[in-house]
Order: C-alpha cells, then sequence, then structure tokens
C-alpha cells in the first residue's frame, strides 16, 4: 500500500515530490522488467475500462498497452458515438455502470472537470487521460520520466513550453508539475496563445521564474529543454483564428543551429507542422522517446493507484 492507493489522478499539481519519484522508481522497474522479457502478472484478474470521448492514440495504446502488460484485462469505449453518452447518458450514470465491471477507470473527455466529476461519481479510481483544456496529468509525468532519462536530472534546467499555450492541456499540466522543482520556465507562444493568466499567476506566487516571449529563435537559443505543442485546432470557435495562427511556429533543423548543446526537443505529439521532420535525426529530438516513455508510467500508475505496486 502506498499514499496512492485507491487515489484518483485528476492534477498534475496533486503531486509531491516523494509520490512523483515513487511512480518513476516503479516505472523504471517495470521498464526494466520488460527489457528483460519477463511476464509480469501484477494485475492479473483485474479490469481496466477506458472511456475516451475525444481522439486519442498514444495515450489510449500506452494504457491499455500497460494494463496488459501487468497481467490485466481492458473493456473499452474508443469515442463517444458508439456509447450510450450518443443516446444521453450523464456521466455520473456512466461511472456508475462502468464500477460495476471494472477496478480501475480511465477517462477523456472534452469538458473541464470532467475527470473530476466522474471520480465523484465512483468509488473506483479515476484516471484523467486529458479533459478539455484543462489538465493531462498522466502525460506530465511521461515527461517528467523523458527528461530525467534524457538529462539526468530537471534540476536547473531552462525549459520551454512553446506554441499553443492558452488551450494545451500538456502544458498546463507540465508546468504546475515541474513547479516543485529548480526550473525556469520560458512561455514562447503568439500573444493570442499565452498560458492562461490563473496558471502563470499561481507559478509566480511559488516563485516560479517566467520569461513569455513570442519568439521562438529567441527561446531556443536559451533553452535546455523545448517542448513544443499543436494549436489545438478542436478548442476554437473562430476557425479563421485557428488558420491565421496554425502554422505560427515550425520548427526546422536550422534553426537548432543556434541551440545549446545537448539541446532535448519534446512535443506530447500528435505533431501537425510544428517540428519539420528533418528535425527527427537531431540527437536531442527525444518525442518518439517520450511516447514510448508512457508504457512504463502508466503501468506504475495503474498498479499503484489499485494497490498492486
Ligand atoms: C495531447 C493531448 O491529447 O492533449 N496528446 C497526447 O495525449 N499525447 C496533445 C495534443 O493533442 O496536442
Amino acid at each position: 500500500m502506498s499514499k496512492l492507493t485507491h487515489k484518483d489522478v485528476l492534477r498534475a499539481d496533486q503531486f509531491s515530490k516523494s509520490e512523483i519519484a515513487l511512480i518513476v522508481e516503479i516505472a523504471r522497474e517495470y521498464e526494466q522488467a520488460l527489457a528483460a522479457g519477463r511476464v509480469l502478472e501484477v494485475m492479473k484478474g483485474q479490469v481496466l475500462s477506458t472511456l475516451f470521448y475525444e481522439p486519442s492514440t498514444r495515450t489510449r495504446l500506452s494504457f491499455e498497452a500497460a494494463m496488459l502488460r501487468l497481467g490485466g484485462s481492458v473493456i473499452s469505449v474508443a469515442e463517444a458515438k458508439s456509447s450510450s453518452a450518443a443516446k444521453g447518458e450523464s456521466l455520473y450514470d456512466t461511472m456508475k455502470t462502468v464500477e460495476g465491471y471494472a477496478d480501475v477507470i480511465v477517462l477523456r473527455h472534452p469538458q473541464i472537470g470532467a475527470a473530476a466529476e466522474a471520480a465523484a461519481a465512483t468509488y473506483r479510481p479515476v484516471l484523467n487521460a486529458g479533459d478539455g483544456a484543462g489538465q493531462h496529468p498522466t502525460q506530465s509525468l511521461l515527461d517528467y520520466y523523458t527528461i530525467e532519462k534524457e538529462r539526468g536530472t530537471v534540476e536547473g534546467l531552462i525549459v520551454t513550453l512553446a506554441g499553443d499555450l492558452k488551450h494545451g492541456r500538456t502544458v498546463h499540466s507540465l508546468a504546475e508539475l515541474l513547479s516543485s522543482y529548480d526550473v525556469r520556465f520560458v512561455f514562447a507562444s503568439p500573444a493570442a496563445l499565452r498560458m492562461p493568466v490563473d496558471i502563470v499567476a499561481r507559478l509566480k506566487a511559488r516563485g516560479v521564474s517566467i520569461t513569455e516571449t513570442e519568439s521562438l529563435a529567441d527561446a531556443i537559443r536559451t533553452s535546455d529543454v523545448l517542448y513544443m505543442t499543436r494549436i489545438q485546432r478542436e478548442r476554437f470557435e473562430d476557425p479563421a483564428e485557428y488558420d491565421r495562427l496554425k502554422d505560427a511556429y515550425v520548427l526546422t533543423r536550422s534553426m537548432l543551429a543556434g541551440a545549446k548543446d545537448g539541446l532535448t526537443v519534446m512535443h506530447p505529439l500528435p505533431r501537425v507542422n510544428e517540428i519539420a521532420i528533418d528535425v527527427d535525426d537531431y540527437a536531442g529530438a527525444a518525442y518518439f522517446r517520450q511516447a514510448a516513455n508512457g508504457l512504463a508510467i502508466r503501468m506504475a500508475l495503474l498498479a499503484l493507484v489499485t494497490g498492486r505496486a
């Protein structure tokens, strides 16, 4: 039993540093076990239900693979339109139903706060796999794990979050999670897509150093980690506004000429145009390793919240 047993995972700022260290430690153990070809049975007899009411590739597949790699089973609703949500069922009723079938529930939903609402409806642990433009805490944990693996530590780094900082739940979560560490932030975005003022205010109140800029080139020169994001088309009310901003930042290989040695380039994926293909063979291009790290982190989370780790 750990402090995470029977807990929901709803927001990145819910974790203490010692909880993050525990999650990473267990993730590393599982990763090594898989690499050694061991077959794990930690979640044998347990059922995970994934409810994805927004598109996903990595998050859903890595959660499902995580459960299967731990010897558990998965039942899944891949899109809202194939579930009773399309008939008007409330999230509350869906959760009361699914808790009868599954031991742990992963939810992605278009509304901010949906995961908290779902968690309040059920006694089963709920993991937030993205609630609209709100939070994406399991992504932040794998992002943290990636920085640690790529750089040794997050301490002392200058981390640039770039792109759609207004709507991007990955950057909302990651900024909150990293703010407990000795990290300096650069927030690089078009003026219309700045980090929400409440998040900036919360970080500043904690004494975190933040520089805001519209210049990606300036940010690249000072960064240790450059975290690119997709302009979140689905969150725009005005398609013309999306068209105006969609290619605001396109990172190309030639732009990295002025970067610090060993710059780490991350992206939660999917990418649209934000990173040119010629960046992929840059040594610091970590985004596909980052996606792979999601498996071990989600194995650790599933085992911890069900008390099996
Ligand atoms: C992100 C998401 O869904 O918020 N994807 C992911 O989970 N890796 C990022 C995005 O969609 O841009």
